[in-house]
Formats: C-alpha cells, structure tokens, sequence
C-alpha cells in the first residue's frame, strides 16, 4: 500500500506537492470515488484517476548527464531557461535531477524518475563524494589548501574534511586549477569554500559522483545507468560501500 500523492508523483503526473493540491482540490478519484484527503493508501488493485486520467506507474530509469555551463538544474524554468531535461527529448518519463549543479558550472549530474532513489542519494547521512575541478583566481598558499581539507567555516556551519590536490597553475593570468573532494551538498559549497579562502572560483566542473565519471561522454551528452552501476550507487548511500 502506497500514499496516493505519491502514486500519482511516481506516475509522472505531478510533483508530490502538486499531486497532494490535487487532491486537496477533489481533481483524484479512487475507484470512481472522489478522495479529498492527505492520508489514504491504494494497492495496486485500486484504479487511480487524476481529472479523468488514469494513472499508470512509469517504470523507473536512470541516466547520467554531462551538464554544460549555462543550464538549469530543474525539471523547468520559469525564465524560459534551457533546463537539464532538454537534453532527454525521446525520454517519456518525468525525469528529474539528483542534486542540483549551478547554472555556471558543467559536469555528471544524475537523472531519474526514481523519487526514492533521489531521496535517498540526496538525504545529508548518505552523501557519496563528488569530485570537482575548479579554475580559481590567484595560488593558494598551502596553508589555506590545508584549512578546506580539515574543514572551513561558512555562514551555514562548518565543512567537513575535504580533499584536496593541487593540479596546476598558470603565472601569467595567475589562475590555479584545484581539485577538490566532498560528500556534502550545501548549496554552492564549493564556491563558497574558495571564496572563504579568498579565491573565488572562476570555472567550476564536476568529474565525478561517487565512482561514476564522465569518460565517453561530450558536453551535453546522455547515457543510461546500467542496473549495476543503480545498485552499486543504492548501496554505497546505504552502507556507505
Ligand atoms: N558546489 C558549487 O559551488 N556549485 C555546484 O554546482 C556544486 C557544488
């Protein structure tokens, strides 16, 4: 037995949010009769309407994406902005982004219809290390390398341990190129700990999520998660390997 809002999100008809107004606005019938409330529960043997639709489960997919700069990390834009989701337009399923990447920055971001899947890769005690690489402003001395891998304070707490490796430098324009290492997910972390350190990021790109990486893939470009790589991942949230 499932909660009817998230039968109908699971169907890729709504947002959960949105299928509870659904309800709410009496737009949700079960077995021909109109539900109004939050609580109820359906089986699989329930027929499920929504405005007169029925509602079928999607099946669940996966996929990996190599977000580009300039891309939102939504399902859809209220500024007509290209969203993460033009990239998939043979995909039928409400695909939806694990995370979020910023606008500016590029890399692996994945996608799924799977809201249990999502929950569970986004929730703080599962976090799986994601690597970035990011062109920054200037050459940090050691020191302040050293103080984001033990952890920097910003204005919503404090940073766990980090890795960190130094890649190169360009004297010239006097830009470094850092890579940095976290499990967390503050929003725009690892901006933010550059800026703490008074190196602000100038190009900002994530290699890897957990031991998935970008090999074979062009900017822009999609493939699927093969159902190994989705329970590998289930995994390492869980037990954390
Ligand atoms: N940290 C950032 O600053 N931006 C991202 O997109 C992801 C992590």
């Amino acid at each position: 037995m499932e909660r009817l809002q998230k039968v109908i999100a699971h169907a890729g008809l709504a947002s959960r949010r949105k299928a509870e107004e659904l309800i709410l606005e009496g737009k949700v019938t079960v077995n021909g009769k109109v539900v109004r409330e939050l609580g109820v529960k359906v089986s699989g043997n329930d027929r499920v309407e929504v405005a007169g639709v029925p509602v079928e489960k999607e099946e669940p997919v996966y996929f990996i994406l190599y977000k580009p700069r300039g891309v939102i990390s939504s399902a859809i834009d209220d500024k007509g902005r290209k969203t993460v989701t033009d990239f998939f337009p043979q995909i039928k399923e409400r695909i939806y982004p694990v995370g979020r990447l910023d606008y500016d920055t590029s890399g692996i971001l994945i996608m799924t219809n799977d809201g249990d899947f999502a929950n569970l890769l986004m929730h703080p005690s599962n976090q799986v290390e994601k690597t970035y690489v990011a062109k920054v402003k200037g050459i940090p001395l050691r020191e302040k390398l050293k103080s984001l891998e033990k952890g920097i304070m910003l204005e919503d707490g404090k940073t766990a341990p980090a890795k960190v490796k130094f890649m190169s430098l360009d004297k010239k324009k006097e830009t470094s190129i850092i890579e940095l290492t976290i499990h967390e997910g503050k929003n725009l972390q690892v901006r933010r700990m550059f800026e703490a350190i008074g190196h602000p990021v100038l190009k900002l790109k994530r290699e890897t999520y957990a031991f998935l990486d970008l090999k074979g893939l062009k900017t822009g470009d999609a493939r699927e998660l093969s159902p190994h790589e989705v329970k590998q991942l289930r995994s390492l949230a869980k037990f954390g390997k």
